[in-house]
């Protein structure tokens, strides 16, 4: 009888999913960016008209403002009455930080021509919270600089050209973006005592292995973001803080999620977000319940080379496993309760929504026994 029932509900589900999915969609760009960061809300700057001038003697003038009501605002800058804690000196062709006024909160200097950050220009802003140089052409950051600015809280350096991380962050840091710079080198104790960081984006540098010291994040407490995606890491980054939420490290070579004496992910309570797209790992790297995390809504494991779907928790809800090396699936082994367990009992369905195996030596139908088991299954891809 029950049987019966099985094969009833199992053809009614083949046919709702046949209509359902078919087509394969673009492949979607793997997207890099923590999603859920929430930034300053910037006036987002028009891109720059003309072309970026090469040589330092083709640098236009900075862009000269009418005279502020503000007697300190900087002429490059300009100084709204409505916000008086904001210097807006983005888009202004600025070579050199002008004096920073004491009363600024919120420093706006991105898409600029700064090429050095060095102290004098922060003598009386003690009271910076936020400060984004963002694509400029930033080598060097005075450490000094950062003893003027205690209470900074967000940093935002990404898509410049410094080579290291910098020394003498203030510990009060919550946001660090150092993505997409040459970066190759953290001095020790550059994440020292920032008990409140949650977010570190250091995406789209030169970082190696031994850059990473089991210590380097030993005291982020409330990290929730780390992004390492686009570096030339081999393994598995020591000693990351297990109050995660995203970690992404696409675009590596990692080939191993090491098994030490426990699980890589164990005590990751808060772990959500996985992305090691375009990595090199395999069945043997891939301890079989490494990602069994029961946290996880997200995995992305695209274009690795595995041969075989890992084992995963029910409540995980995206699986991306396209362009791997995947023949064959067996909803009954990865099926991560048995298949009797949930018959009366809704809330153990698993919660698997969308799952992407396109790229592998699959071909349709998909199995029964996959459909029999993941019932939220909204698209899959093969
Ligand atoms: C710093 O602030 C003090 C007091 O407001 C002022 O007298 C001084 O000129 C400022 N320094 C600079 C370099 O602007
Ligand atoms: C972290 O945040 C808490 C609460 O806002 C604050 O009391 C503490 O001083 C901060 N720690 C650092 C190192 O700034
Ligand atoms: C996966 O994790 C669940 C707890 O979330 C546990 O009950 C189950 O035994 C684990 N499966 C494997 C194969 O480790
Ligand atoms: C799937 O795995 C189960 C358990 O190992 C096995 O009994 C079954 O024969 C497999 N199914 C296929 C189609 O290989």
């Amino acid at each position: 009888m029950k049987a019966g029932v099985g094969l009833f509900s199992a053809l009614a589900l083949f046919l709702l999913m046949g209509a359902v999915f078919t087509q394969r969609p673009k492949p979607k760009k793997p997207t890099r960016r923590p999603g859920t960061t929430r930034k300053p809300s910037v006036p987002k700057p028009a891109a720059p008209a003309q072309p970026e001038p090469q040589e330092p003697t083709d640098f236009p003038p900075p862009i000269l403002g009418p005279p502020s009501i503000f007697p300190d605002c900087p002429r490059e800058c300009l100084c709204s009455p409505s916000y008086p804690n904001s210097l807006n000196c983005e888009n202004r062709n600025i070579r050199v930080i002008p004096v920073i006024p004491s009363r600024t909160h919120y420093l706006y200097l991105q898409n600029n021509y700064i090429s050095e950050v060095t102290a004098d220009a922060f003598v009386n802003a003690s009271e910076v919270r936020w400060i984004n140089l963002a694509n400029n052409r930033i080598h060097r950051i005075d450490k000094k600089v950062f003893d003027k600015i205690p209470a900074l809280l967000y940093l935002y350096v990404h898509r410049n050209q410094l080579k290291e991380v910098p020394s003498g962050l203030p510990a009060t840091l919550e946001q660090l973006r150092l993505s997409k710079n040459h970066i190759t080198k953290i001095p020790a104790g550059a994440f020292n005592k920032m008990e409140n960081l949650t977010l570190l984006d250091l995406y789209h540098n030169q970082l190696s292995d031994r850059d990473l010291g089991k210590n380097t994040f030993r005291d982020l407490k409330s990290l929730m973001q780390l992004n390492l995606a686009h570096n030339i890491l081999k393994k598995m980054p020591d000693g990351v803080p297990n109050s995660l939420i995203q970690l992404f490290l696409d675009r590596n070579s990692i080939d191993d999620i090491p098994k030490q004496v426990y699980n890589y992910f164990k005590g990751f309570t808060h772990l959500a977000f996985v992305r090691l797209n375009y990595n090199q790992l395999s069945d043997k790297g891939v301890p079989r319940a490494v990602f069994n995390i029961s946290s996880l809504l997200d995995l992305q494991l695209a274009h690795n080379q595995l041969a075989s779907l890992p084992l995963f928790n029910g409540n995980l809800e995206h699986l991306h496993l396209n362009h791997n090396n995947i023949e064959s699936i067996n909803g009954t082994l990865i099926c991560p309760y048995n298949l009797q367990a949930f018959l009366g009992d809704e809330s153990l369905v698993p919660k698997l929504r969308y799952l992407r195996l396109d790229g592998n030596h699959l071909s349709p139908p998909i199995p029964l026994d996959v459909i029999m088991c993941f019932r939220h299954l909204h698209s899959i891809v093969i």
